[in-house]
This record gives structure tokens, C-alpha cells and sequence, in this order.
């Protein structure tokens, strides 16, 4: 199974991916996940990638298209994966297709650019694994830790509400066209938000047909 998760910022795709890793018993690769551990690390890429990041804007094409060219090598992704995060623009997407990469399901989570905006204030990470939480929706067990590692929690940078307007622009512009690109090619399933995180799961498996 190769998925695309599509979505806007905080649709829910790293919540979802996360629990269909293990569903379907395949890798996430998630785009944002690997730049924020280069910035944290402060690799040459993440380098590149930190003002892009911190300004809401999108990392250019040809850093992306690299980092993901490696990752897909990894012997982890032969049964498949899911694409979390990429590809975020018809660059990207035509990147993929010329690399010979045929996907079986590009699923849009659709969710009002209103309810992004609540959501991301209460958005919290982990600073050491990047799981993520919220603080009515998707609490952790104790307030401030991660379930996962024991790491703290924290808000993301481009979570303030003035570089969450700008993601949302960007997403509208670059990547919303992605809908047309991979619905003229069959693929595009479409997810109306739910009110719960497995409500949106079972929507998807069924989309999927699983
Ligand atoms: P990235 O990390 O990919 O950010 P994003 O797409 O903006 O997505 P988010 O991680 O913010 O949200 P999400 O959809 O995963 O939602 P989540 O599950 O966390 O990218 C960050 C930056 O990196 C970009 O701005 C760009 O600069 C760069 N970048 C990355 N990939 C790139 C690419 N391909 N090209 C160029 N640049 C790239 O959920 C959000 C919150 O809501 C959480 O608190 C969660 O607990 C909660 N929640 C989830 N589902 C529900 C639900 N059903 N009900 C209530 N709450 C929910």
C-alpha cells in the first residue's frame, strides 16, 4: 500500500498516520518531521529549511525532492508507506510520478480552515519524538509529557496564529491543487472531518476499503 495523505496544516494527517502505521503495518514518512529533526540537529539542510519553516513558507522543491528520494530507498519502504506531508506541490508530485512511484490512494482530510485555527492552539509536541497531542482532543496521560518517551511538550513555532494564517494560504495556493492532479488520475479519496480522531480512522479504512 503507497498512501498520500493530503491536508491542510493540522487536518490531522501525522494524528492519522501514526495510527495507520500500525494498522496497516507500514512506515510513515513524514517531511516536516525530518526537517524539524535537521533544524534541531542543525544539519546543511536543516539549515536551508529553518526560515522557510519558521515563516510558514514552503521548504524549496529541490531540497524536498531530495530528502524524499533517499528516504523511499530505505529498505523499510519496500512493502509500502505513507506519504505525510508530501508531496505539497505539482512540482513535487510530477517529481515523484517521473521517479516511477505509483501510488494506490491520495486521501484528502478536509477540515474548515476555522477548526485548523482552534485546533493549532492547542497543539502540543514532544520535543524529543515529535508525537503529537492536543489539549482537549488528544491529551496525554499526565499534562506536559509524552506518553511515548517521557519528553516535554511543547507548542510549535509556526503554531502562532499569524504563521498559521500564512500556512493556510500557502496550503489553498500550492498544495489544494494536488486534489485536481490526482483526481484527473483516479486516486483522490476525500475525508469530511469527524468529531472524533477514530471516527476520521475508520473513514479513512473505509475509504480505503479495509
Ligand atoms: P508539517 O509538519 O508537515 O506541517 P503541516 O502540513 O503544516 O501539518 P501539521 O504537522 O501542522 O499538521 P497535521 O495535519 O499533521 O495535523 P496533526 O495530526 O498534528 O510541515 C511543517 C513545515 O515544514 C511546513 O510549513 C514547511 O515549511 C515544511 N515542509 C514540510 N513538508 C514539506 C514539503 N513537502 N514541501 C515543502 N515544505 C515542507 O493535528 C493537528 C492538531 O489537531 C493536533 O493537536 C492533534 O492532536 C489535533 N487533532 C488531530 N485530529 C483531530 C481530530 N479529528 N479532532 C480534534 N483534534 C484533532
Amino acid at each position: 500500500m503507497k498512501l498520500i495523505l493530503l491536508g491542510a496544516p493540522g487536518a490531522g494527517k501525522g494524528t492519522q498516520a501514526d495510527i495507520l502505521c500500525e494498522k496497516l503495518d507500514i512506515p510513515t514518512i513524514s517531511t516536516g518531521n525530518i526537517l524539524r529533526a535537521a533544524v534541531k540537529n542543525g544539519t546543511p539542510t536543516g539549515l536551508k529549511a529553518k526560515a522557510f519553516m519558521d515563516a510558514g513558507q514552503l521548504v524549496p522543491d529541490e531540497v524536498i525532492i531530495g530528502i524524499i528520494s533517499e528516504r523511499l530507498e530505505e529498505p523499510d519502504c519496500a512493502k509500502g508507506y505513507i506519504l505525510d506531508g508530501v508531496p505539497r506541490t505539482i512540482a513535487q508530485a510530477e517529481a515523484l510520478e517521473k521517479a516511477g512511484i505509483v501510488f494506490d490512494s491520495v486521501v484528502s482530510l478536509e477540515v474548515s480552515d476555522e477548526a485548523i485555527c482552534e485546533r493549532m492552539s492547542g497543539r502540543r509536541v514532544c520535543e524529543s519524538c515529535g508525537a503529537s497531542y492536543h489539549v482537549a482532543a488528544v491529551p496525554p496521560k499526565t499534562e506536559g509529557v509524552c506518553d511515548k518517551c517521557g519528553g516535554k511538550l511543547i507548542q510549535r513555532k509556526d503554531d502562532a496564529p499569524e504563521t498559521v494564517k500564512s500556512r493556510l494560504e500557502v496550503y489553498h495556493k500550492e498544495t489544494e491543487p494536488l486534489k485536481a492532479f490526482y483526481a484527473e488520475r483516479g486516486l483522490l479519496k476525500t475525508v469530511e472531518n469527524q468529531p472524533t480522531v477514530e471516527a476520521v480512522s475508520q473513514a479513512i479504512l473505509r475509504v480505503l476499503g479495509r
